[in-house]
Parts: structure tokens; C-alpha cells; sequence
């Protein structure tokens, strides 16, 4: 999968890229994330990518053209995702907290996708036009405002890219995460099996591999009823 990010602060991105699962998922090829600075498409010389918004009121807002253009140029970069297709990208998404609340469900079917734009906004946000004209679809990552799109483009790379597969070994599989089947993951537990008198449940040391899956299946339930009852609902 390609993701291409295009941002502002393109440097907020870096880190969360280079260290962990989304390294491992890029040098072993499953994932290629490609940060682009909205200024290079600058309107002009000053690197100018933001204006005053009309009808006044205080913030700027992010301008057409450098977006119109980012997007264009890396659309005319790609070869058609799939026979028929014009060419271009799977999805091009803007964060933004007025969004599609984003949750495991979503996260499983854009890490199916070829290949994704993602629009940082910053400011007041990015011309609406854009978002009617170009952007596929608009994720938001919780009912609270951030200062710009960058740390919710990171949460989104990273729970689509450890969903990739192959990306995640056996071990660390996500299809035992929270979320996948509408449950909570249950607790665990590492040595020693005693500490300052705190035990290990018996079923996890008991060995037997019957008893430990209904433990973990008891627990998730439990857990999933005390905090997360809505998620029942959707079984
Ligand atoms: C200060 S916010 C703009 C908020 C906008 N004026 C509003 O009230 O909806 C700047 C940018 O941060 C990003 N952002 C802020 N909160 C977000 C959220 N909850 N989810 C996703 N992106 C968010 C968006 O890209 C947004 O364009």
C-alpha cells in the first residue's frame, strides 16, 4: 500500500513513520509513506498556501490551488488502481473533526485499498471546495480539535498499516486486538506470577489451552459489558 501525506509541518510526520511497526511494515515493503510539503505548490515565491477567509473572522484558510495542484500532480503520478479505473488514488482523505468518526471497521477497509491521499489541514481548515471536488472521504479521530491534521494522519498510517497483511506476525496478530469482533481485548498478564502478593489468574498458568481461551473469552466479554456495552449492540 502507498499512502501519500501531504502537510504543512510535513517534520510532525517523520517520527511516528521511522520507529516501530510502520518501520518494520516499510523496510519489509508492505507500506510506503511519502510525506509531501503543501509549499512546494505554493500559489507564490513566499511559499504562500493560505489566505484570509472570506466573510472575515479570525484564522486563515488553507487555498485551493496548492491543494488542487498537490493532489493533481501525485493523481497523474499513479497508474490506474484497477483495470477501468481513471488512475489515481483508492481514496483521497481530509482529517477533520467534522468527520467520520474512525473506528476498527474503517480502519480494516482502507488497509485493503492500493493506494490513499491524506490532507493535513491546519488553521481554520482547508477551502471547502476542495472537499467537495476532490476528497473522497473525511475521517476525524474524536469530537476534540487539534491544531492541525498531522498527528490525526499519524493515528490513521499507523492503524491501517499494522492491519496490512503481513505486516504483523502471528504473535502480535490484530485480529486479538480490541475492536476486531465488536469485544475488548482481555487483560494480560507478564512475570512474575507474584507480585507484592497480586496473583496471575489460575487459568493462565493452568496450561491448558481450553481453559485459557475461555478465560480470555469470559474476560472480553465482562469487560466489554462494564465498559463498552454499545459494542454489543453491533454483534
Ligand atoms: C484547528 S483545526 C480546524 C478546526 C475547524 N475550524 C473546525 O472547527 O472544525 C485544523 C486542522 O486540524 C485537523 N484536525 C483537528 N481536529 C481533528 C480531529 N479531531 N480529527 C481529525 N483532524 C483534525 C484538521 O485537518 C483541521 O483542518
Amino acid at each position: 500500500m502507498r499512502i501519500d501525506i501531504i502537510s504543512v509541518l510535513p517534520e510532525l510526520l517523520q517520527s511516528p513513520m521511522q520507529h516501530s511497526i510502520m518501520k518494520r511494515a516499510q523496510e519489509k515493503g508492505f507500506l510506503e509513506v511519502h510525506i509531501h510539503n503543501l509549499r512546494n505548490w505554493a500559489v507564490n515565491e513566499y511559499g504562500q498556501v493560505d489566505d484570509y477567509q472570506y466573510g472575515g473572522g479570525a484564522g486563515m484558510v488553507m487555498m485551493c490551488e496548492p491543494l488542487a495542484k498537490a493532489i493533481e500532480q501525485l493523481s497523474s503520478e499513479r497508474k490506474p488502481v484497477r483495470p477501468g479505473h481513471p488512475g489515481g488514488y483508492d481514496e483521497v482523505i481530509y482529517l477533520t473533526p467534522d468527520g467520520e468518526m474512525l473506528n476498527q471497521k474503517i480502519a480494516n477497509n482502507l488497509s485493503l485499498k492500493g493506494n490513499i491521499i491524506m490532507i493535513c489541514g491546519h488553521y481554520k481548515g482547508i477551502d471547502e471546495r476542495i472537499r467537495q471536488h476532490f476528497v473522497t472521504k473525511e475521517i476525524s479521530i474524536g469530537d476534540y480539535v487539534l491544531s492541525g491534521g498531522e498527528l490525526a494522519a499519524a493515528v490513521l498510517v499507523d492503524c491501517i498499516g499494522r492491519l496490512i497483511p503481513g505486516v504483523l506476525n502471528d504473535e502480535t496478530s490484530a485480529l486479538f486486538d480490541s475492536f476486531q469482533d465488536n469485544l475488548l481485548a482481555p487483560p494480560v498478564y507478564t512475570r512474575p506470577e507474584d507480585f507484592r502478593g497480586w496473583k496471575v489468574p489460575d487459568a493462565l498458568l493452568s496450561g491448558n489451552h481450553r481453559l485459557i481461551e475461555e478465560w480470555r473469552n469470559e474476560q472480553s466479554l465482562k469487560r466489554t459489558k462494564e465498559r463498552r456495552p454499545g459494542l454489543l449492540e453491533n454483534q
